[in-house]
């Protein structure tokens, strides 16, 4: 799935949606990945343009996140342990 905004959204809309549909999806079973590596190279010149031409995206716009699904093939029994780059209380 494509998320991405109009000429009239707020940047952050289709960033938003897109996390909601990722944890409806996880909490339906299925596997999930954000990439928002492709993006930008869609978004300007004639490649960019053919390729939105091709796939019926509607408008190039400042931000846009893909996601990715599908059934996972390994089941997890633990979570990686993430800790945050940092933590300031100024
Ligand atoms: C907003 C966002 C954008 C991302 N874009 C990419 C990407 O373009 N390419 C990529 O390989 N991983 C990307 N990732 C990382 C993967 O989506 C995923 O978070 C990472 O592989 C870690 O997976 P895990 O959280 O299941 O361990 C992105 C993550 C986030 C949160």
């Amino acid at each position: 799935m494509y998320f991405y905004g109009t000429p009239y959204s707020d940047p952050a809309d289709p960033l938003i949606a897109a996390t909601y549909a990722m944890l409806a999806a996880e909490a339906k079973g299925l596997g999930s990945c954000l990439l928002g590596g492709i993006h930008p190279f869609i978004q300007q010149g004639r490649g960019a343009r053919r390729f939105r031409g091709k796939w019926g995206i509607r408008y190039p716009s400042r931000e846009g996140i893909f996601l990715a699904l599908g059934y996972p093939a390994v089941e997890y029994k633990q979570a990686i342990k993430r800790t945050f780059a940092h933590i300031d209380f100024p």
